[in-house]
């Protein structure tokens, strides 16, 4: 069966209004869209100017789980630093809960393909680090250590690693680490969590591990959610909504639902509408690599 993200997104219903767990701070503004981009373009360099994207617009509500895919340099990378306020537009305006991004944002926590933990630091000193950056908890992390770490060892049980707290990153397996690496993501319980390619260096048992970690951490919690990835099947296992970007300069050229009950298990993986929706995934960024035209990947209006 053939499907276009408009058919899709029609025949299919979004799932929509998660609960806000109880650490979760932001309250809706901004007509409901927790993070909204509106005509953002981004050029790299001075003189050899590399445009990265180009009147990109999207709308992402709080609580929702969203991946983006697309072509290899289209722009997702740029995209993550613009959300968190590493980088900044170069024409355009990023709102993340009605505040125009204009620097480093807190409320945000982060993870990449390279787990990215200090070799010199055991696990739980690792996972507290955020408390030690983030202003309103700088001046307690002396004080309230201990209440830190327990936030932290928690988190370590919720990822299934209760017993690695005073090991050195180094002293573990990649899967392990990108464990940890999502313990520090979220210790400081931000509202929004960044994820670029986090598990993309990953064995395939080890990352189907961690779909299901971090489908339950989500499912619990609540944060909201923007997940980069390469590999379509994680994008439909995992996101409640896949936004499709062009080839470079990207934007976004089709937005898909994914209506598929939660908990996702890995059976999921074989129902029809996964599948559908991966295909159709698979034969649009194909296209877009090719430079082809795409027969009804109209633009969803966002
Ligand atoms: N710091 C930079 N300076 C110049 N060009 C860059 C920089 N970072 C990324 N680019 C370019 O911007 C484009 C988008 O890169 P990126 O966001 O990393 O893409 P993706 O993550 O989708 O693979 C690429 O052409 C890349 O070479
Ligand atoms: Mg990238």
């Amino acid at each position: 069966m053939s499907a276009s993200p408009r058919s899709l997104g029609s025949r299919l219903q979004f799932r929509r209004g998660h609960e806000l767990g109880p650490h979760e701070r932001c309250t809706m503004r901004n007509g409901g869209n927790f993070l909204s981009i509106r005509n953002v373009h981004l050029t790299y360099g001075r003189r050899d100017k590399t445009e990265a994207l180009k009147e990109f617009d999207l709308n992402v509500s709080l609580g929702e789980f969203v991946a983006i895919v697309g072509p290899s340099g289209c722009g997702k990378s740029s995209l993550m630093k613009l959300v968190t306020g590493l980088l900044l537009p170069s024409q355009g305006q990023i709102k993340v809960n009605g505040t125009v991004v204009d620097g480093p944002l807190k409320i945000v926590g982060m993870a990449f393909q390279n787990p990215t933990l200090l070799p010199w630091r055991k696990v739980l000193s690792n996972i507290v680090l955020p408390f030690e950056i983030v202003d309103e908890h700088r001046h307690k992390i002396r004080s309230q250590r201990h209440v830190y770490e327990e936030k932290a060892r928690r988190l370590l049980n919720a990822v299934g690693l209760p017993e690695v707290e005073n090991r050195f990153p180094w002293q573990l397996s990649g899967g392990m680490q990108q464990r940890v690496s999502l313990c520090r993501a979220l210790v400081h319980e931000p509202a929004l969590l960044l994820l670029d390619e986090p598990f993309g260096a990953l064995d395939a048992f080890t990352r189907e591990d961690l779909w299901d970690v971090l489908q339950d951490l989500w499912m619990k919690r609540k944060f909201t959610v923007i997940f980069v990835t390469h590999d379509l099947h994680e994008a439909v296992y995992l996101a409640d909504k896949i936004h499709v970007m062009s080839r470079r300069p990207g934007r976004i050229i089709a937005s898909y639902d994914v209506p598929i009950a939660r908990p996702r298990r890995e059976e999921t993986a074989f129902e029809p509408v996964f599948i559908d929706i991966v295909h159709s995934l698979r034969r649009l960024i194909k296209l877009e690599m090719d430079g082809r035209e795409h027969a009804g990947a109209t633009r969803e209006v966002q």
